[in-house]
């Protein structure tokens, strides 16, 4: 068996095992106060973070940014990133310091809460349906009139143009087309007179068509991925020429994700790159693959979760205070231990996880903090109040995913 301290040290990155007597043994009033207070920096660190604890580590997440602000700009496109993923204007506003021109939400709670905080140039990328989203949609756009609205039905779109008459306003429109698994009306004809209805409406625009294949971003292999993406970007490109043929203008096409980013941003015709998961990875990304092998390298892992061992049952084993209450569970598998060699962790309930430890496994105590490359980014953040944002072992900040949680 490795020696306890070859697993404190770790591989490259932060050790496999933190003890747990290594912070600073502030009490829960003493972080919470801090954080109510933006007093963080230079005092609290990793080690004293309360478990289950959701954490960004800056230097990756700020690679990562640069990395796609770069490649936008050397292609020549927008980047409005979706902030489905990390809820947070924070972390929006970061995008946009570093070139983004605004950002995705995926429903009108989570626009709200990115405008409440200081996040302009959103595009709602599903349909506000429903009169309290209509009445939301509506308040949103009168604050900040740039906001573009998704629609994918006619009679919607009359609604809005009605709403938006007796507001005194005109809207933005993106058509939502139906080149995935999810929303949208289908390309060609259907889109074009979806178009020609919204063309005829007075008090909206057309201001672009949004085009997201689900499909293709976590398509297995980067040259199926390719194919995958080209054909469903391929009907949104030619939908958009249809419309302009049509004496339509359509000065938008906007889609895509992390997985196809690289791809979508070759087509002429595709404007601006939505990515979300590329900010944090996750173990579902990390296994689309990538050009030179089954791995996705393009990005790093910028997020994890901190978790305590709370039980050793038996020698094998140990249980963590992180489970389905901690980690997203809409894939076939669980969060992986980071930089524990040979450790499984397994489903142990609601607040528990289970670590298989094997015979040549760490000698974990109890107390001792794990981290975990999560499974899926996304439903993973929704989980918390907070992420503790570190440089290094220093907790620069701390955000609130301000969108968390809301089923609107
Ligand atoms: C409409 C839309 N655009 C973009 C994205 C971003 O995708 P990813 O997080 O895979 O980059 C998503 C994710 O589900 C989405 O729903």
């Amino acid at each position: 068996m490795p020696s306890r301290r070859a697993f404190l040290a770790g591989a490259a990155g932060a050790p496999a095992i933190l003890p747990g007597a290594a912070g600073r043994a502030y009490s829960l009033a003493d972080i919470e106060r801090m954080i109510a207070m933006g007093d963080v920096k230079g005092k609290l660190s990793r080690a004293d973070l309360p478990t289950p604890a959701l954490i960004l580590e800056l230097d990756a997440f700020e690679a990562n940014v640069a990395r796609m602000a770069a490649w936008a700009r050397r292609k020549n496109r927008a980047l409005r990133p979706h902030a489905k993923t990390h809820k947070c204007p924070e972390i929006a506003l970061a995008l946009m310091k570093a070139g983004a021109v605004g950002a995705c939400a995926a429903k009108i709670s989570e626009a709200e809460a990115l405008a409440a905080g200081g996040v302009t140039n959103l595009l709602v990328t599903s349909a506000c349906v429903g009169p309290h989203k209509l009445e939301r949609a509506l308040r949103l756009a009168r604050r900040h009139p740039e906001t573009i609205l998704s629609v994918d039905d006619a009679d919607h779109a009359a609604a809005l143009d009605a709403a938006a008459a007796a507001a005194g306003l005109r809207l933005n429109l993106a058509i939502d087309l139906w080149i995935g698994n999810r929303t949208g009306v289908e390309p060609g004809g259907k889109a074009l007179a979806l178009a020609r209805r919204v063309a005829a409406l007075k008090h909206v625009r057309l201001a672009a068509i949004q085009a997201y294949a689900g499909q293709a971003s976590h398509a297995l292999g980067f040259e199926n991925r390719r194919k995958v993406s080209l054909d469903a970007m391929g009907l949104a490109v030619e939908t958009r020429r249809l419309l302009e043929k049509s004496g339509i203008a359509c000065p938008l096409l906007t889609g895509g994700s992390t997985g196809t980013y690289n791809i979508d941003s070759e087509i002429e015709g595709v404007d601006e790159l939505q990515p979300g998961s590329f900010l944090f990875m996750d173990l579902d990304y990390s296994r689309i693959g990538g050009p030179d092998g089954p791995v996705f390298r393009d990005f790093a892992q910028s997020l994890f979760v901190i978790a305590t061992v709370i039980s050793r049952p038996t020698a094998g084993s140990a249980i963590v205070d992180a489970g389905f209450k901690a980690f997203s569970t809409d894939r076939p598998f669980g969060p992986e231990p980071r930089n524990l060699e040979g450790v499984k962790y397994s489903w142990g309930g609601d607040e528990h996880g289970k670590l298989t430890l094997g015979n040549s496994g760490p000698p974990v105590r109890l107390g001792d903090r794990i981290e975990f490359v999560v499974p899926h980014c996304d439903p993973t953040v929704n989980l918390y109040d907070r992420i503790y944002a570190l440089r290094g072992e220093q907790v620069e900040a701390v955000w609130r995913i301000a969108a968390r949680g809301m089923s609107q």
